[in-house]
């Protein structure tokens, strides 16, 4: 369903590896809004991702830019507003790698080259790239910007690993720049605390299906799909949400403010 809530933004998209991607979801619901965009994502992943498709479909240009790298993400910015043909309305930050988790080392028996990599890619990165954008000016007037993130920034998951601590660094820094960017240039700042996905970074996560299953009993909307997001990102990125910044926004179906619930408590009924 299309309402235009996006005619004549502009904006940048990280994070659309493939199909399964929240930021493919939601760079296929900004067209579908009637937003503009150039699609970013790390050189490696160029090769091995979808990307050209994704590109094809909603008439996007693709500028690779290792989000660890302030040079890359100052190119990204001056290109993006070369091929748009102006400020930025919105972006979406959807990264995240932890290194600890990927070579399968326990939190109590972390790499800290690994934690080091991880935190720079999953959360200093929001950083960098909001500091890109603020020094280039790159941002309109009511711009939004959103990055993903997850509960287990407040609450304790243990095989989300270090990928917990880097979420925190995450929302905090959404609060922290969301106050320079509202004061100064009138643009939102805001995270999303989204329900497990089956994507490529949630399927890296141990015991991913048995965990989205019992996260889905535990919802009384059910988990909120890639789409589902989606859609909550666009909302975020229209003029309907101005006044909404600094946030940490859960779209989790209820599961943040559940205790327990009746399918949960029955699994250990005798
Ligand atoms: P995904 O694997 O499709 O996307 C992760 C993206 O990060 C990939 O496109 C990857 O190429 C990119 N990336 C990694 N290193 C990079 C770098 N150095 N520079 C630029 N890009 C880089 O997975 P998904 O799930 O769509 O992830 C998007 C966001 O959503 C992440 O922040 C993730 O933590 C968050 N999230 C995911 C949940 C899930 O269960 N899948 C739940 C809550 C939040």
């Amino acid at each position: 369903m299309a309402f235009n809530l996006l005619k004549g933004k502009k904006g940048i998209i990280f994070g659309a590896l493939d199909e399964n991607s929240i930021a493919w979801k939601t760079a296929e619901s900004i067209h579908a809004e009637g937003g503009s965009f150039v699609l970013t994502n790390a050189p490696i992943a160029m090769r091995m991702g979808q990307i050209d498709e994704l590109a094809k479909k909603t008439g996007s240009e693709i500028i690779p830019a290792d989000a660890t790298s302030v040079e890359d993400l100052d190119n990204l910015v001056a290109k993006s507003m070369e091929i748009l043909g102006g400020k930025i309305d919105f972006v979406l930050h959807a990264i995240g790698m932890s290194v600890n988790v990927r070579k399968g080392r326990a939190y109590t028996d972390e790499k800290y080259d690994f934690t080091t990599k991880g935190w720079d890619v999953s959360a200093l990165s929001f950083h960098k790239t909001m500091q890109s954008l603020y020094k280039a000016d790159a941002m309109n007037e009511w711009g939004s910007i959103v990055a993903l993130t997850y509960i287990a920034a407040q609450r304790t998951f243990p095989d989300y690993n270090d990928m917990a601590d880097n979420k925190a660094y995450l929302e905090s820094v959404a609060r922290s720049f969301g106050y320079f960017f509202g004061k100064e240039k009138k643009v939102r700042v805001n995270t999303i605390s989204q329900s497990p996905t089956p994507t490529t970074a949630g399927q890296g996560v141990k015991g991913f299906s048995n965990f989205i299953s019992y996260a889905d009993k535990m919802s009384p909307l059910g988990n909120a799909t890639a789409q589902d997001c989606a859609d909550y990102t666009v909302t975020l990125f229209s003029d309907l949400t101005r006044k909404v910044t600094m946030q940490n926004l859960f779209h989790d179906g209820g599961f943040s403010n559940t205790g327990v619930s009746q399918e949960v408590v029955e699994k250990f009924t005798e």
